[in-house]
């Protein structure tokens, strides 16, 4: 009987089954293709046991109990029909895992659809492309915290280690949590990327050449903004096109994709009223990059003549401060979601160890995610990463830089909506009097909506009669 089941082998299904048996596991791996699975049997290295099925009976048949089988496969309608095509022949308390970026509620409806019927299911997001899958990824499990037990020693020794030996795997909470966490990874990757494409912009416009932006990139590597995304970056800057050789960069067309899971972490945002302006422009400008026939006409007609005037020298010295700004201030924001969420779907979640499990493995590894683990290791109440010293600092530190980068790029006519919505949310969030006093009014006035006052008790509400007291005012 084998230890553990992987079903479908796409890329990451193939990857992460390789990964279990690598670390001593017998797998069953399952595909409705015979020719997928005898195509990857035949790279089946020695040592590692691996048999292959096409048959759901089988397949099932040849695991042992408490059955774990870890789904590999598209999320959405798919993951429902494996299900059920599974459940004939699992037996009480074996465990599904589904390891694909589901939707959170989708995986809370399975979560308990399974166990009305005696079996296990986890939602388990897993970060690190195809490479992480089959050398460590980074897991975020979430499920039955009993059953948590089958399962951990194989993803601890699956996963990711961070540089303190520590597993890039932690059991996140019940029920959707898992997936949910792993949505907040793919909104914060969005802002990620976002801000790395507006410095690689303002660098362009200042007149460095991809070569130059890549050497500039990764001697930032080197220090605070050392992360995953910015390292590739870096090595794509230097890639030459092989049919004309000239740097490949320049040859890929700027229409952005996107798979969806930005902008689920942005609906959660508006959904839970909170407040994600760097993850939500980050979607928006992947929309409008999609926009390049409107982009090509407008550019024809909304020509603003502004100088490009960028000093190199200046830009070189404030934009990794302003990047790094940014940067803490996105990872704040998806923090403060995953901060609210626990408490509305009682996850209990430990944001130090979330933090700690993307130190490696995920797509957002960074060096300074050991900050944030350990700011709240050291306050794990903080409502927001910008108030933790350790980062208030920086933040107070980088200040000017951060608003002379807004300013070059307004002045240059760069768009730049992840650094300006960084540093739009920084300054409402750090006002103590915000002007909606008069949004307060204007809604009253014509909605009767009423309004608190400052001087009441918040639990008070009061209308005015705006229309009658103002019948005379400026007549
Ligand atoms: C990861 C990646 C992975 C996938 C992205 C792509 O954590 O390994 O995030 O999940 O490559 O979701 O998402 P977009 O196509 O939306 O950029």
């Amino acid at each position: 009987m084998n230890q553990f089941g992987v079903y479908g082998m796409g890329v990451m299904g193939q990857s992460i089954a390789k990964n279990i048996a690598n670390h001593g596991y017998s797998v069953s791996v399952f595909d409705r293709f015979f020719d997928v699975v005898q195509k990857y049997q035949s790279t089946i290295e020695k040592g590692q046991a691996i048999q292959g099925f096409t048959q759901v009976e089988d397949f099932v048949a040849s695991l042992e109990s408490p059955r774990r089988i870890l789904l590999m496969i598209t999320a959405g309608k798919p993951v429902d029909i494996v299900i059920e095509q599974l459940l004939p022949y699992l037996k009480k308390d074996d465990i599904i895992i589904d390891g694909g970026n589901s939707y959170y509620k989708d995986t809370i409806r399975r979560e308990q659809y399974c166990k009305d019927q005696g079996i296990h299911f986890f939602g388990c997001g897993i970060s690190g492309g195809e490479y992480g899958a089959l050398v460590g990824p980074s897991m975020m499990p979430g499920g039955d915290e009993k059953m948590y037990e089958y399962i951990q020693p194989v993803f601890d020794d699956i996963c990711a280690k961070a540089k303190d030996g520590k597993p890039c795997c932690t059991y996140i909470g019940k029920d959707g949590s898992g997936h949910f966490v792993k949505m907040v990874h793919n909104g914060i990757e969005y802002s990620d990327i976002e801000l790395i494409c507006e410095a690689y912009q303002l660098l362009k416009a200042a007149g460095f050449d991809n070569k130059e932006i890549s050497t500039i990139f990764h001697h930032w590597q080197q220090g605070e903004l050392n992360c995953y995304l910015l390292g590739i970056a870096a090595k794509i800057l230097l890639v030459k096109d092989e049919a004309s050789r000239e740097d490949l960069i320049d040859c890929i067309l700027d229409t952005a994709g996107q798979k969806g899971t930005g902008k689920w972490t942005s609906q959660e945002g508006l959904d839970m009223g909170v407040p994600l302006p760097t993850i939500a422009e980050s979607v928006f400008a992947r929309c409008v990059s999609a926009l390049k026939e409107e982009r090509i006409q407008a550019s024809r007609i909304l020509k603003v003549e502004l100088p490009i005037a960028i000093d190199k020298e200046e830009l070189l010295e404030i934009l990794p401060k302003a990047l790094y700004s940014a940067k803490i201030i996105a990872y704040a924001q998806g923090f403060s979601l995953m901060h609210h969420a626990s408490k509305e779907y009682n996850w209990n979640l430990q944001l130090q160890n979330i933090a700690s499990i993307w130190r490696g493995g995920c797509i957002i590894q960074a060096r300074f995610l050991q900050d944030i683990t350990s700011a709240y290791t050291s306050a794990p109440d903080t409502v927001n990463l910008m108030v933790s010293p350790f980062f208030a600092k920086i933040l107070l530190a980088n200040d000017s830089a951060l608003r002379k980068v807004i300013n070059l790029a307004v002045n240059n006519g760069i768009a730049i909506p992840g650094l300006m919505s960084s540093l739009n949310y920084f300054d409402s969030y750090r006002q103590s009097r915000l002007p909606a006093n008069l949004l307060q009014a204007l809604r009253d006035f014509f909605g009767a909506h009423t309004y608190q006052r400052v001087d009441r008790p918040v639990d008070e509400f009061f209308h005015t009669d705006w229309e009658t007291i103002t019948k005379d005012f400026y007549q």
